[in-house]
């Protein structure tokens, strides 16, 4: 059995993906200074991830706020000749104190592997931070009842074996729960958590209780409650949700 014993603090982050100009930097800044105001703070670590660009800026005018800032993708090596991309230690000197790793979109649209994931998640490490490694079916592996095989092995192949609860998030995102709207049921996310979580504990031995597993995909503050609920959810990965202060203000509110 798993999910027994104290739960992991939980985690709740915001991925802007490639949304937020300067002006939105005063929606993670109102989600701050709600959050000061509180008497009691909410049972979460609350993480927002804004475009690389805002990553500095948001790091200096947010560094005593309640909220920690993190990118969404990294270079796996340090420093070099790659036009374009940013390493773990490039956004780590930006401020960012985690990134976000092997998000489906960069699966699908950038071609990246396990072997890949694994390799950015070792690179995070490397600098230092906290890796957010995600997984997650597809609508036809879910409709063929592949779904715990497919995530499973995503599981094994993109987690390295230095994989600590200090170092690594592992966040379950179903392919076809994300943008669209559509949640699985809180019968299916306790099934795939209960598996990811028996995976980790088989992996890592008792730290694998203390890893923190997110789900995501459609998060919204309507049904955060609902889903943080579930056994083995140590929180939440949200994408559009966490652009405006109130919606992911609503979200955070399943911690309180
Ligand atoms: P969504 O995205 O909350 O907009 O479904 C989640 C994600 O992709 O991290």
């Amino acid at each position: 059995m798993t999910g027994e014993g104290a739960r992991p603090r939980p985690l709740v982050a915001g991925n802007w993906k490639m949304n937020g100009r300067r002006s939105a930097i005063a929606e993670a800044k109102a989600v701050a200074d709600a959050l000061a105001a509180r008497e009691t703070p909410p049972r979460a670590d609350i993480l927002v991830c804004p475009p690389a660009t805002l990553v500095m800026v948001m790091a200096e005018i947010l560094k005593d706020a309640p909220l920690a800032i993190g990118a969404q993708d990294c270079h796996w090596v340090e420093s070099g000749a790659h036009t374009g991309d940013l390493s773990a230690e490039i956004l780590a000197d930006a401020g960012a104190s985690a990134i976000i790793v092997g998000h489906s979109e960069r699966r699908a649209y950038h071609d990246e592997t396990d072997l890949l994931v694994k390799s950015k998640q070792q690179a995070v490490h490397r600098a230092g931070l906290t890796a957010i490694v995600c997984i997650g079916e597809t609508k036809g592996q879910r409709l063929a009842g592949q779904t715990i095989d497919v995530v499973v092995r995503q599981l094994e192949r993109s987690l390295c074996d230095a994989t600590t609860p200090e170092n690594t998030v592992v966040a379950y995102e179903p392919v076809w729960a994300i943008g669209t709207g559509l949640t699985p049921t809180n019968a299916d996310v306790a099934d795939v958590h209960a598996a990811i979580r028996d995976r980790l504990v088989a992996r890592f031995g008792e730290a694998g209780h203390a890893i923190r597993i997110l789900y995501g995909g459609s998060v919204k503050p309507q049904n955060a409650k609902e889903l943080m609920a579930v056994a083995n959810v140590d929180g939440a990965l949200v994408g559009g949700a966490s652009l405006k202060a109130a919606d992911f203000l609503g979200i955070i509110a399943a911690y309180e």
